[in-house]
């Protein structure tokens, strides 16, 4: 009672009858909408912003070319990628589970940890540095087809069958969906072991023995599978040498502070894989070597159609070839 002032008017700060500044009509009004059109703003932007790299037309001939321009180079201790971006393909690809449709090279996750960082994976990260400057050139293209689609230009380019490729994959934004780490196979398992692998993905034996053909190009890194060595004299250019030599050739274990790989008897420069000599091992799989041995136009035929197969396992295509 005492605090109440004596008279009207007698506060410090006399009440006001104005109305504050931001109550007035010509005020309320264009904040509104400026709120108004900054929220829109803000939605559709988020919008398109997840989707511009969809919404854009990319000229994949375009794409092809910049791939190709990209494989040779001097300063690459192969000299060519070409074989490093079919096995980041590969990679990519053969992790898919027909069992319950999970892997496979839609989402791109070969990018993110944990995929990344499998051992099996080790040095695709350089085919990933190699290939950023064409994923940066071309805005809608994904990752997941890139790395596809160089491997399938990689093929042709060194001499190899042409690879029908399909645009359509996407780029996951993490590696939370990345498949398990234990669907590649590796080198030293036994035939029926690598058989059940390659059948989850959905591969009879032919398929299989023709996928792995493709180790007539390229060769093995000490420091990143520990193993060592070509598979053939002609690494760059894609032909049957890899099954040639596994019948032509004597192969005998190396002896070297290394795991169980194979050389040739006669020059000890070419290697074979534990996980190639069951080719021969192994009488089912010993057939197609066989076969492509004698017939190498047969060989990139049934190539061509396993690899465009294995590119494509998981994904949902919407377009056609
Ligand atoms: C049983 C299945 C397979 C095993 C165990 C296997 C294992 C390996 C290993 C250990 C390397 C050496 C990696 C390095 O040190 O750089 C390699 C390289 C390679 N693999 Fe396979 N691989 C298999 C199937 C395939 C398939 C299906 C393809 C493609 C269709 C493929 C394509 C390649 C290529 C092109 C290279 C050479 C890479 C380079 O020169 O950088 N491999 N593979």
């Amino acid at each position: 009672m005492l605090l109440k002032p004596p008279f009207e008017g007698a506060h410090i700060f006399p009440k006001t009858k104005r109305r504050q500044w931001y109550y007035k009509k010509r005020f309320i009004i264009p904040i509104s909408l400026l709120m108004a059109i900054i929220i829109a703003a803000a939605i559709v932007g988020s919008v398109l912003g997840t989707r511009s790299r969809t919404i854009h037309q990319v000229d994949y001939t375009k794409v092809k070319q910049s791939i190709a321009a990209l494989m040779e180079d001097k300063d690459y201790v192969d000299g060519n990628y070409g074989p490093l971006f079919i096995r980041m393909g590969w990679l990519a690809s053969g992790t898919y589970s027909q069992n319950d449709s999970t892997g496979g090279s839609n989402g791109g996750c070969i990018r993110f940890e944990p995929q990344s960082t499998w051992p099996v994976n080790n040095g695709l990260d350089i085919a990933r540095d190699r290939l950023e400057s064409v994923y940066r050139d071309y805005p809608g293209l994904t990752y997941a087809d890139l790395y596809t689609l160089a491997a399938a230009v990689a093929v042709e380019k060194m001499g190899g069958p042409t690879i029908k490729w399909r645009q359509g994959r996407v780029d996951f934004k993490n590696g939370k969906d990345s498949p398990p780490s234990n669907r590649l196979p590796s080198a030293s398992q036994n035939a029926q072991t690598i058989r059940n692998i390659f059948n989850r993905m959905g591969f009879d034996d032919r398929e299989i023995v023709a996928l792995i053909g493709a180790h007539s190009l390229g060769r093995c890194h000490k420091n990143r599978s520990n193993f060592e060595g070509p598979w053939t004299l002609t690494p760059t250019t894609f032909s049957n040498e890899f099954f040639r030599g596994l019948l032509e050739d004597t192969w005998e274990e190396r002896n070297w502070q290394g795991p169980t790989q194979f050389e040739d008897v006669q020059t000890k420069s070419l290697l074979r894989l534990p996980s190639d000599i069951i080719l021969i091992e192994d009488p089912q799989f010993k057939i197609y070597v066989i076969e492509y041995a004698n017939n190498g136009s047969q060989f990139a035929t049934d190539f061509a159609n396993a690899f465009e197969k294995l590119l494509e396992l998981g994904v949902e295509f919407s377009g056609t070839y």
